[in-house]
């Protein structure tokens, strides 16, 4: 927390607005509006929903093709599911993201209706190129960007290169409301009918009258309090991220490999994540463990996981040999200088301690 939440919710509550309507959720999704300069921005209770929302109002039903990162998080691609749309997963390049010749490849072949792209652990993926196959190959483009605000790509933030942009302000995220999302978007119209998605799909009738299927997906006032107090501190956030991923980076070269980041892009580093030269990333988890370290293995694939299992994917084995060898370090903006090295150092124990 930065610090104001505490007094943005007492606002809150004295207002008596503790419903999903209020000044703070006006403030907050104006704040990230103008923070990541975009047309519209609606604040909903996760970003897991803000992509569901994206695919309904592009209309992607029942049978239509999606490309999707298969390097990412599974909150990236279920929405793809509860429309009974079929997921295509596509791998990635020597950037971790997703790899833009698949893609087009996939685009050639499938006639997909929409991609979706993450940019994976805050870093941005290919997204000019990208912008410019969804252009070729006509179809719809949703930047999940749900680890990666206050990323850029030629000092555009990410999320605005799309038709949508999805972040999320879940509890381990750069930002946070407890849990949360936006989704964001140049096309205001589309925003508006996100809306009235997101409230239940009630007409604007004198009673409660519905003809279509809507959702409860709209963030309360006091969540959107928080919003607003962490928003004021994104810049310091990137910041602080940076240097950690720096601090780790300098110390562990000779041993690992980390995340690259693509020419003219900057990164908001939410994770620092490297792949290990010869060492097997559970074995460094277990040690790390003992010493009370927490890290965490990377994304298992999509096309690898069980629920996935009837998707088609484009695979070059990038993502896998990444999942097989790589691992996140303990990255959250609190963490000490101090603690950072005692980290780095019990990583360094892994190549001398005999119990390997
Ligand atoms: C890449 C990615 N996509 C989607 C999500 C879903 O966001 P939420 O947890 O807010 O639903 C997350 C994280 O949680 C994520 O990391």
């Amino acid at each position: 927390m930065s610090g104001k939440e505490l007094e943005y919710i007492k606002q809150a509550f004295e207002s008596n607005y503790i419903a999903p309507v209020g000044e703070f959720i006006d403030k907050f999704e104006e704040a990230v509006k103008n923070y990541v300069k975009i047309e519209s921005a609606l604040a909903v209770i996760n970003g897991t929903s803000a992509i569901h929302l994206a695919l309904r109002v592009l209309g992607i039903d029942e049978g239509d093709k999606v490309l999707a990162s298969t390097f990412t998080f599974i909150g990236s691609a279920t929405p793809i599911l509860y429309q009974k749309a079929k997921p295509i997963f596509i791998d990635s390049d020597e950037s971790w993201n997703i790899d833009p010749n698949l893609v087009e490849d996939a685009a050639k072949k499938e006639k997909p209706k929409a991609l979706i792209v993450t940019h994976l652990y805050g870093q941005m993926a290919k997204i000019e190129q990208l912008r410019y196959l969804a252009d070729k190959y006509g179809f719809y483009l949703i930047e999940d960007a749900a680890e990666a605000l206050g990323a850029a790509y030629k000092n555009r933030q990410s999320g605005t290169f799309g038709d949508f942009g999805v972040y999320s302000f879940n509890g381990n995220k750069i930002l946070t409301t407890s849990s949360g999302g936006v989704l964001a978007s140049n096309n205001k119209e589309w925003i508006e009918k996100a809306k009235f998605l997101s409230t239940q799909a009630k007409e604007t009738f004198l009673w409660y009258e519905h003809k279509e299927v809507g959702y409860n997906y709209r963030m309360s006032n006091i969540l959107a309090a928080i919003g607003v107090a962490q928003m004021e501190v994104i810049d310091e956030r990137v910041k602080r991220k940076r240097e950690i991923f720096n601090a780790y980076k300098k110390k562990l070269s000779d041993v690992a490999d980390f995340m690259p980041e693509i020419e003219k892009s900057r990164g908001n580093r939410w994770l620092t994540t490297l792949t290990f030269k010869d060492k097997e990333p559970l074995s460094v988890l277990k040690y790390l463990k003992k010493y009370g370290i927490e890290s965490r293995p990377l994304w298992k694939p999509m096309h690898m996981q069980p629920v996935f299992k009837n998707a088609k994917a484009y695979v070059n084995g990038r993502s896998e040999e990444l999942f097989k060898k790589g691992l996140c370090l303990p990255s959250g903006t609190q963490i000490k200088d101090k603690q950072i090295e005692f980290i780095i150092n019990k990583v360094r124990e892994c190549w001398i301690s005999t119990e390997f």
